[in-house]
């Protein structure tokens, strides 16, 4: 008789972040370790390798109240909302740590009950900020006033102190703060200049908040803390999310096929890897899509990958919005080095001398590719040379 360790079996999942995320137990081990003790961290790595999977687990294992929002939501075209972006970050708060203090009541209940002296409380925490509260039975909603000119650039840093003051006034030791796709706020400083300086001047004397923040650009990122004029200059620890490396993969594979209870061969999977590269959601998209076989054979996988690079919108509809997304010269440099195979020199390339820098710069900034060795770069997620490759739609 062996020792039975019951686990919950494991589904192949596409599009949303995973309650269980496959092998980042070191990484959500060491993200709760920097949560507790309220170091300020950065969550770096391209897209679709698990960094928000890994943020919401970590979240679901600490125990203090906590908010997660995403600044991608609030992107409209070029703009940044910042108004809802500080509204929902406010009403979060707020609710997260009701809820947290009273878990057995409704916040109405809580509110009827200390009625105005709580109101009295919230208003004396965001006293200054033009707002006004929406309180129902599992949430308060709080309205920032974007009527007066300057109005809203005023209450920023008040609403910035929001959870280091609700953290005190009710006696808690931690609240978590994440903030995912956080190079977005660029495109706030656009209408708020300053936007980064004022959140470290904030952040950096807050003693019971834990910051994480998170996001997909990865040069971006890393030009944020590493770069000696910027604003957070050495503020972060950072947390790298990385492919999973072969054996890696190949375990989740062979995992998920047996849970799912479907025969496979070695080789297929070791195909699949050779053509994915360790990039969590494509391996999950290949699974699925698997499930279509009778058994996952070598000629299955083929087919599989032939059919994600050439005929499958879901996949083809990602890749050509991240494409739109990008500048012109990003997207000549890009479709340029996918017809070389994903990697190599831009010699060749019509394109002056400072159109190929700016474009370079954004595709490293922005994550899609890295240097090699001098001259030389990459494009890091396979599926985006493939489906550039083989398209010639997308331009
Ligand atoms: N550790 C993991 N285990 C299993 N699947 C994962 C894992 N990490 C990511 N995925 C897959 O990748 C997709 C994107 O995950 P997500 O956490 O949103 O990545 P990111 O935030 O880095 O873009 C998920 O829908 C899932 O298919
Ligand atoms: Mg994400």
């Amino acid at each position: 008789m062996g020792t039975h360790i019951s686990r919950v079996p494991m589904k192949f999942i596409f599009g949303k972040p995973v309650d269980e995320p496959f092998d980042r137990e070191n990484e959500i081990k060491q993200l709760v370790e920097m949560m507790n003790r309220r170091q300020p961290v950065a969550i770096i790595g391209v897209r679709r390798i698990g960094k928000t999977s890994v943020i919401l687990k970590s979240l679901k294992i600490i125990e203090t109240p906590k908010v997660y929002l995403s600044v991608e939501d609030f992107i409209e075209g070029k703009s940044f909302d910042l108004v809802s972006f500080l509204s929902l970050y406010s009403s979060l708060l707020i609710t997260n740590t009701l809820n947290y203090v009273d878990p057995k009541r409704k916040i109405s209940q809580i509110v009827k009950q200390k009625g105005k002296e709580l109101l009295d409380k919230l208003r004396e925490l965001i006293g200054y900020v033009k707002l006004s509260f929406n309180i129902n039975l599992v949430e308060v909603e709080v309205f920032l006033n974007s009527v007066k000119r300057g109005g809203v650039k005023e209450s920023i840093p008040q609403v910035l102190e929001l959870p280091e003051r609700l953290a005190e006034e009710f006696g808690l030791n931690t609240i978590v703060v994440a903030i995912d796709e956080f190079q977005y706020l660029k495109l706030a400083s656009q209408n708020y200049p300053g936007i980064f300086h004022l959140l470290r001047s904030k952040w950096q004397f807050h003693n019971k908040v834990s910051y994480v923040i998170s996001g997909s650009s990865v040069g971006l990122l890393e030009k944020i803390f590493y770069d000696k004029k910027e604003p957070f200059y050495q503020f972060f620890f950072p947390i790298y999310v990385k492919q999973f490396d072969k054996n890696t993969s190949f375990n989740f594979l062979k995992q998920g096929f047996r849970d799912e209870g479907k025969d496979y061969e070695d080789n297929a999977l070791l195909l699949a890897i050779e053509e994915l590269d360790g990039i969590p959601a494509w391996l999950n998209y290949f699974g699925l899509k698997s499930l279509q076989c009778n058994e996952v054979t070598s000629e299955c996988a083929k087919k599989v990958i032939e059919d994600i690079t050439f005929n499958d919108p879901i996949v083809r509809g990602i890749i050509q919005e991240e494409y739109n997304k990008l500048g012109k010269n990003a997207r000549i440099i890009l479709k340029y080095l996918a017809e070389k195979g994903g990697k190599g020199d831009l010699k060749g390339l019509e394109l002056s001398r400072a159109s190929i820098n700016e474009g370079l710069k954004s595709l490293l900034g922005s994550g899609y590719i890295v240097k090699e060795e001098r001259g030389k770069y990459a494009i890091i997620d396979p599926v985006i040379v493939k489906v550039l490759k083989s398209s010639t739609q997308i331009i």
